[in-house]
């Protein structure tokens, strides 16, 4: 049983940041609606307090992001260190967050593991559901206690680290099905951030899409495109379960099948709104109907989708 060979190897990547279209770490919070602006006081609030922070939001809403702004807004002058629970080695799942000393698993080096990496700064959770329930006890005590104690190791080696943790599924939930430890949940949400869907904060979904709109054409060298009206409206009415992250995709998409100044509908990549399955249907009635039926039930159909818009 051995640990891949990381000798000569820097400890610290960013696991996500090669999944991520833009690099995270070069951008702004774009927070515009209300419900945006409260989040961001919240934030600030909380970033230079030492209290552990838990950010729930579905997949794509900025956790990231968010938790990256805590750890900058904190001052902490250590690392941001972000590691998925889920892409965790199973069976090296502690050693890889606590360390391991010289000797063990036959490595002539040993390892500060993501705590350590994180010594000073912020250590950032994702998907913290995902945490082998085996290694959360003992991961509650580290940051209790501010000490881990390395696999191998006789001693314990402190540590100073402020949690920012990320889940998608509901905690609470997790707790009573006897799959999440309760005492680390009712930690974790000494600071609690709800970070709401995009469909939730709407006033924020045009803003992004000009901001996103910004950032590719500059790094692609084209001039910044417009979107049309009905882009626009396309935009505002697509309940987005993707949320920021299928927002960024699907502008970055339009850019470079648009290749003019203006972006239309038919640049974006998303569904058509509800009306068009719809009408897709009453197709199929009409066609159902004899040739004297069709005229006037296509009629009677066209005059209730119009009212419908
Ligand atoms: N408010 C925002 N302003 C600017 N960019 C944003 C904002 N929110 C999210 N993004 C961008 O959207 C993308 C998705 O964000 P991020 O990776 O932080 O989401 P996530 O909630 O961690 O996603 P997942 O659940 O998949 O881990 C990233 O490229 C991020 O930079
Ligand atoms: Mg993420």
């Amino acid at each position: 049983m051995t640990l891949p060979d990381t000798s000569g190897q820097p400890m610290l990547t960013f696991p996500e940041a090669e999944k991520s279209p833009l690099s995270i770490r070069a951008k702004a919070l774009v927070f515009i609606d209300p419900r945006s602006q409260q989040l961001r006081q919240t934030l600030e609030r909380l970033a230079p307090l030492p209290l552990p922070v838990l950010v729930r939001g579905e997949t794509g809403t900025g956790k990231e992001l968010l938790a990256r702004h805590i750890h900058k807004a904190s001052g902490r002058a250590g690392l941001f260190v972000s590691v998925n629970c889920g892409a965790l080695s199973p069976n090296h799942a502690e050693a890889e967050l606590f360390g391991y000393t010289a000797g063990t698993y036959a490595s002539a080096a040993g390892r500060t593991g993501w705590f350590g990496s994180a010594n000073g700064g912020t250590l950032y959770l994702d998907e913290i559901g995902d945490l082998p329930q085996s290694l959360q006890a003992k991961f509650l005590a580290a940051l209790e206690n501010h000490e881990v104690t390395r696999v191998g190791a006789g001693h314990s080696t402190p540590v100073d680290v402020r949690l920012v943790a990320a889940s998608s599924i509901d905690l609470a939930q997790a707790v009573a099905a006897g799959k999440f430890n309760e005492r680390l949940y009712r930690y974790l949400r000494e600071g609690d951030l709800e970070l709401p869907a995009l469909r939730d904060r709407p006033g924020d979904i045009l803003p992004l899409a000009e901001y996103f709109l910004g950032v590719y054409s500059q790094r692609l060298g084209l001039a910044v495109p417009v979107f049309s009206d009905q882009a626009q409206a396309r935009l505002a009415e697509h309940p987005w379960p993707g949320n920021t992250r299928e927002l960024e995709n699907v502008v970055h998409f339009a850019l470079l099948v648009s290749r003019g100044d203006i972006i239309g509908p038919e640049h974006l990549n998303v569904p058509q709104p509800r009306a068009l399955p719809l009408r897709q249907c009453l197709e199929r009635e009409i066609d159902t109907c004899g040739p004297d039926g069709q005229a006037a039930l296509r009629q009677l159909i066209e005059e209730a989708l119009a009212r419908l818009h």
